[in-house]
């Protein structure tokens, strides 16, 4: 077992760790050779199919889901197309809008899940074109679906999924950019700089693994703690999602993920001294607005840990502490802030002494609805 973590102490440590290959494989051969352009030889999806795609449903569970979250955002910006992202669960029993000319993107790391697999035979029903985002080859959803997108993280072993997700992330990417090119609503020199950017992302990763002992020793101050928050606006909240639910499933610390502007709407009455708060100030756009919201909590006595680029000294200036992450275009940050939280959740559960690859009443794969 030892050598199949190739060195690490737990299968999701050596997962974190896989990240950079797990970006490049899926990327891989879907970025030209000149970098200008994605290709997607495996989508049976023609110009005129794209072009009759009037509304996008995201549909997924757990991790997954909150891929679809930035999935939302970025087919958004990039593509114009209205997108819902919706948990599987429920998305079967809100009666969705789905017609011949909804696509439906289920995205399903192990490609059996039932609630998914559930809505995408829904969809099918409905008549609209269903997209798989997966990373297991010829697994239920894969086969069921019109198209495929399979993510190229390898297997993933422990329960928290890492690689799956960043993977998700990068397909989310790719597959915006696709419908982009293909409806003309990104020029195409923007899209030859996102690729460029995109394909940076793996070395960046390296340099925030490399720092990982600063998040080491911020992960066993909180591991003494009961409670946390975490805050962010636009992308950035979607990747506090995500870090909120790593930390529950492996930690067991309870923590909640808040829209940063939300926050006085009822959540600042939990903040108190000493309460650790993770915020997000990443998006450029929002930054600002976010720094407001670090000072609500600052001034109830939170001890705030600053997640921004390198070199942010208003960031800096407004937090205890701050751990930066490589500069990259606003849409891709996702793909790297979530790999501190990633590690903060593995480091916390270590210091608590808690089984960080196999955590309590949860499993790898839910196969029942
Ligand atoms: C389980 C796992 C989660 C995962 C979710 C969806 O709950 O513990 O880590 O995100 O299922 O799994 P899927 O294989 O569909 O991505």
């Amino acid at each position: 077992m030892t050598a199949e973590k190739a060195g690490f102490d737990h299968f999701m440590l050596k997962e974190i760790h896989e990240q950079p290959k797990a970006y490049r494989d899926t990327m891989g051969s879907r970025i030209s050779p000149d970098g200008r352009s994605v290709v997607f030889n495996e989508l049976h999806m023609t110009t005129d199919d794209v072009k009759a795609i009037r509304r996008i449903h995201i549909v997924a569970c757990g991790t997954a889901y909150h891929a679809g979250l930035v999935g939302k955002a970025v087919i958004e910006k990039l593509a114009r197309i209205p997108v819902e992202t919706d948990v599987a669960s429920e998305y079967r029993y809100r009666s969705p809008i789905i017609t011949p000319d909804t696509l439906v993107i289920v995205v399903s790391q192990s490609g059996e899940t039932a609630d998914t697999l559930a809505a995408l035979r829904e969809a099918k029903r409905c008549g609209a074109r269903v997209l798989a985002i997966t990373n297991v080859v010829g697994s239920s959803v894969a086969r069921e679906a019109d198209d495929v997108i399979v993510t190229w993280a390898g297997p993933e072993i422990a329960v928290a999924s890492t690689k799956a997700y960043t993977s998700q992330l990068i397909a989310f990417y790719l597959f915006a950019l696709f419908l982009a090119q293909t409806l003309g609503t990104v020029p195409a020199d923007e899209i030859a700089a996102t690729l460029a950017a995109l394909n940076k992302l793996p070395e960046q990763v390296e340099d925030i693994l490399a720092a990982k002992d600063a998040i080491k020793a911020y992960a066993e101050q909180i591991a003494a703690h009961e409670d946390l928050f975490f805050i962010g606006r636009g992308l950035d909240y979607a990747v506090a999602l995500e870090g909120s639910l790593k930390l529950k499933e492996i930690s067991y610390i309870h923590s909640e993920a808040y829209a940063a502007g939300e926050l006085k709407h009822g959540t600042l009455a939990l903040i108190e001294e000493g309460v650790p708060v993770i915020a997000l100030a990443i998006q450029t756009d929002l930054f600002e607005k976010t720094v407001s919201n670090i000072k609500e909590v600052k001034a109830r006595g939170a001890n705030v840990l600053g997640i921004g680029y390198a070199g942010d000294e208003e960031l800096q200036k407004s937090v205890d502490r701050t751990f930066a992450i490589p500069k990259t275009l606003d849409l891709l940050a996702p793909a790297l802030s979530v790999v501190p939280l990633q590690l903060l959740s593995y480091y916390a559960s270590l210091a608590r002494g808690n089984d960080v690859d196999k955590p309590r009443n949860l499993a790898k794969s839910v196969t029942v609805e």
